[in-house]
């Protein structure tokens, strides 16, 4: 595997390494960083996206490994470890096809989305790692009548880990989202599960919470102090569409010759919350790798005439608002930062999942 140079800036040197993590999927890094804000060693991620890498090491001074992960043996994970430390490793596989499955056009077949999940399975199996987190969408579990979600977690109790999975509402570990997530942890070390959560339902972050001191923009314009800070261009036609749009209200409640042509027919009916707003008090909706777009869903700022900005999306998504996802020099595309954005783990569900593997290595007892 070809050496990264990387650096460890001072700020993200763990004082206390708890154990080591290497993160298969790793993307921008949102599970990584919730393992290095719990005091875990970072070792290294790995992830075919060339846009993530910045973000990745940046971030959390960890090497980024650009590979096909079909293409990566057990034993090159394993030298990532540090000697004597426990070894925990975390995937979270891509839902949709990608890569080198897209590429070879075997997307077509129903199956290939899911099969990075047993690559994932496989290097788990070949590393025998101290302990395991899979984070998924929640449909993994009834893709083929729940078969193949029960057929990882049989692979790892046959091997010999205690098995926790459930649906999370991320909601409750503080994510101002209402973002459900499949999550599975295993150790080999003592039983283990999610930490409780930390939000009751009356108390969920809201959009306000995460996003409401930031200066405004409109659509098409940037902020000068932060890049990530810029909202797309809209036409004229979608510009009167969100000075109509409410927070709360569909595009039903618009002037009917707002309304969009494919949606004044009964199939496009169902497509209720595109084009819609967010509102203040509530949780956002689930951020996806097409949240900067108003079209695509209710990505609608709550007051300001456009969609949210990448770094609301980012701050949505529990990033620190120091989060660094280019090089100030860097040429980037809108694209791929919604796309690394969209696709992380939310660092606070990193945090939780992360201090549940602390309090598994501490015995059971608290962190
Ligand atoms: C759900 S995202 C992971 C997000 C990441 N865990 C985080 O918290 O930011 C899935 C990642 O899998 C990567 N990916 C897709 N196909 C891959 C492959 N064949 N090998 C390695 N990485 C792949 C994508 O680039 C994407 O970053």
């Amino acid at each position: 595997m070809p050496a990264t140079p990387f650096f460890i800036p001072a700020k993200h040197a763990p004082t206390r390494k708890r154990g080591a993590v290497v993160d298969v999927f790793c993307g921008a890094g949102g599970l990584s960083h919730g393992f290095l804000l719990e005091g875990f060693d970072v070792r290294a991620g790995i992830d075919i996206d060339s846009a993530c890498r910045h973000a990745y090491e940046c971030n959390n001074g960890a090497r980024y490994i650009e590979k096909d992960v079909a293409d990566v043996r057990g034993e090159e994970v394993s030298a990532l470890f540090a000697e004597g430390q426990p070894r925990i490793l975390v995937g979270c596989a891509p839902c949709q096809p990608f890569s080198s499955y897209s590429r070879k056009g075997s997307q077509k077949h129903p199956d290939a989305k899911w099969k990075l999940l047993g690559e994932f399975g496989r290097l788990v199996k070949e590393v025998q790692p101290d302990i395991v987190s899979m984070e998924n969408v929640p449909r993994l579990a009834n893709f083929h009548g729940g078969e193949l979600l029960k057929a990882f977690l049989c692979g790892l109790q046959k091997a010999g880990y205690a098995v926790w999975s459930q649906v999370v509402d991320c909601a409750a570990y503080g994510v101002p989202q209402t973002r459900l997530r499949l999550v599975v942890l295993a150790s080999r070390v003592g039983a283990i599960e999610l930490v409780p959560p930390t939000h009751k339902c009356d108390r969920y972050r809201t959009v306000r919470d995460a996003i409401a001191g930031l200066p405004p923009i409109s659509a098409g314009e940037a902020a000068q102090d932060d890049p990530l800070h810029r909202a797309s261009r809209l036409s004229a036609v979608n510009l009167a569409r969100i000075r109509a749009a409410r927070p709360g209200q569909t595009w039903r409640d618009w002037d009917p010759r707002l309304v969009a042509k494919c949606h004044q027919k009964s199939t496009g009916r169902w497509y209720q919350s595109v084009y819609g707003r967010m509102s203040w008090d509530a949780p956002a909706p689930t951020i996806t790798t097409q949240c900067n777009g108003f079209g695509n869903g209710r990505f609608g700022h709550p007051e300001q005439n456009r969609a949210i900005s990448l770094r609301e999306a980012a701050l949505l998504q529990t990033f620190p608002r120091s989060y660094e996802f280019f090089q100030p020099d860097e040429r980037w595309f809108v694209s791929a930062a919604a796309r690394c954005i969209g696709n992380a783990v939310p660092v606070a569900l990193g945090r939780a999942v992360a201090q549940s593997v602390a309090r598994t290595l501490n015995g059971g007892r608290g962190v």
